[in-house]
């Protein structure tokens, strides 16, 4: 059994079960009428020469809403749904995987993992299996790697397939091909593969893995578990040591999932920071992995709650990974009602139930040595900053900028939009609160094609005295596919 691991998921949907179905016109973004996002059931093969995500856009109006109340079965981390169809392509025998998210990012890492040559096949709701080609095993794509709009995928694929002779190229939609895949490309030529794409190492890009890979000792130049990753599946099929030293600790699974798995990984403390040293070549075999929910898909209903009056959530079997738990803390700090329940060890993961009831929050200073581990919660915590009372200043958040939209100026734009007061900097962004009621809201956000600002701006609309409307709610299939389900059946009103 593998360490990242915890209850299972038969129950994805139980959130959508209140779901009254309001008679509209089918939207491209509908799960009744095909998501713009989603591939049919058993699509076997890469998505040859397209970009993903290129549908109409779906905008989605958020109203004030009654009090947030119910259980809220959120889905499965989408950080280790990734590795595990990863891992489990690149280990000998059967992985047997249970609360996969099935968001667009997923599938398109599943679809990618076939192209290399894995039997990927989902069983039932969250249930699949992966026969891996064992490490070094992976064979040459015959098509172009469309990954979407997920950085996790092409970055943990690039890196898997690096010390490998292989070649393939990548792609992505237009918020994925605007990132900057130099971080990943520059470390895994110190390994021995090369990489030609756009300028700035944009995607698309091709990457020829190295023949004869050498070991790699690597200091990250900023924090990101991406970057770490990559470095360390490619250091699988180098010969001998591959170290890698972050000075701030980013999330841990690849570390936890890779010895689970059967590598060989030390992790050391030093006055560097971080030392994680992983012995190549080592034989992976085939895992059971049950994915716990996801804290960042959590951090949405949760946030609601604290920001609808007279709300009272449960969201039950959450992963509290010490690398992930940061927005859980912070929302402590400005004095919210959150209570973690049973806390509990699943399978080598630190996993509670949150209740949360609604608090009339207080502004804080947000520490910066708390940021990797929230970094995807910025923008939520953003939303819910402008319903507390007081400021809310979040320093140390340089690396949202290069997220799937360059988050402090989307979070920024859009909360001025709805009459907030915020101050932005190269990596800050201060927000004024307004107070539980006082956010004026009516406005229309732009979104830019990245899921967690459209999450953000639809929970903030919930409490604002007018709707809040985001331009396209197709990209929240990325990584929370029943978010519109979920949060009507807790009471959100949210309209098309
Ligand atoms: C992730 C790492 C983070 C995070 C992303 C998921 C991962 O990115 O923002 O959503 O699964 O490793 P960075 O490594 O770029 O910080």
């Amino acid at each position: 059994m593998v360490a990242a691991i915890a209850g299972t998921h038969d129950n994805l949907t139980t959130g959508a079960r209140r779901v009254k179905r309001s008679a509209r016109a089918p939207c491209p973004m509908d799960g009744t009428a095909g998501l713009r996002y989603q591939q049919p059931r058993g699509f076997h093969c890469t998505k040859a020469f397209q970009m993903s995500g290129h549908g109409p856009a779906c905008p989605m109006t958020a109203h004030n809403s009654g009090p947030m109340t119910g259980t809220a079965h959120v889905p499965g981390d989408k950080s280790i749904s990734h590795r595990a169809l990863i891992l489990g392509a690149l280990s000998v025998g059967e992985t047997r995987i249970t609360g996969l998210l099935e968001g667009q990012d997923v599938l398109d890492t599943a679809t990618a993992m076939r192209a290399f040559g894995a039997d990927v096949v989902q069983h039932g709701p969250g249930t699949w299996s992966v026969h891996g080609v064992g490490v070094g095993g992976f064979a040459e794509p015959a098509q172009v790697i469309d990954c979407g709009n997920s950085g996790t995928g092409v970055r943990l694929i690039m890196g898997a397939m690096a010390t490998t002779p292989i070649a393939a190229t990548f792609t992505g939609d237009a918020s994925l091909n605007k990132r900057p895949m130099g971080r990943v490309t520059d470390p895994l030529a110190l390994f021995g593969a090369a990489a030609v794409g756009r300028s700035g190492g944009r995607l698309p890009l091709t990457l020829v893995g190295a023949g004869e890979p050498t070991p790699v000792r690597y200091r990250l130049p900023m924090p990101s578990a991406q970057v770490k990753s990559a470095v360390l599946l490619a250091g699988l099929n180098a010969p001998g040591q591959t170290v890698v030293i972050e000075a701030e600790a980013t999330r841990d699974h690849t570390e936890r999932m890779l010895r689970g798995f059967g590598a060989v990984v030390h992790v050391e403390d030093g006055p560097e920071g971080r030392v994680i040293t992983l012995t190549g070549q080592p034989e992976l075999t085939g895992q059971t992995v049950t994915v716990p929910r996801d804290p960042s898909s959590a951090a949405f209903p949760v946030c609601a709650a604290l920001m609808v009056p007279g709300s009272e959530v449960f969201v039950p079997g959450v992963s509290q990974n010490p690398t992930r738990n940061g927005i859980f803390l912070t929302l402590q700090d400005m004095g919210a009602d959150l209570v973690l329940e049973n806390p509990r060890e699943e399978g080598g993961e630190p996993v509670a139930d949150l209740r949360v009831r609604f608090s009339a929050l207080t502004g804080i200073e947000v520490p910066p040595d708390r940021a990797a581990s929230m970094i995807d919660e910025y923008p939520i915590l953003a939303a819910l900053a402008a319903t507390a009372t007081g400021t809310t200043v979040m320093r140390g958040i340089r690396e949202l900028r290069v997220k799937e939209s360059d988050r402090i100026d989307a979070m920024a734009r859009g909360l001025e939009a709805c009459g907030v007061t915020v101050h932005e900097t190269e990596d800050s962004l201060t927000v004024e609160g307004r107070g539980a009621d006082g956010v004026p809201g009516g406005a229309t956000v732009q979104t830019h094609l990245d899921h967690r600002i459209a999450m953000s701006f639809l929970c903030l609309g919930l409490a604002a005295q007018q709707p809040v409307t985001v331009d396209d709610s197709g990209p929240i299939a990325t990584s929370f596919p029943i978010f519109e389900a979920l949060m009507t059946g807790l009471g959100a009103r949210l309209t098309r």
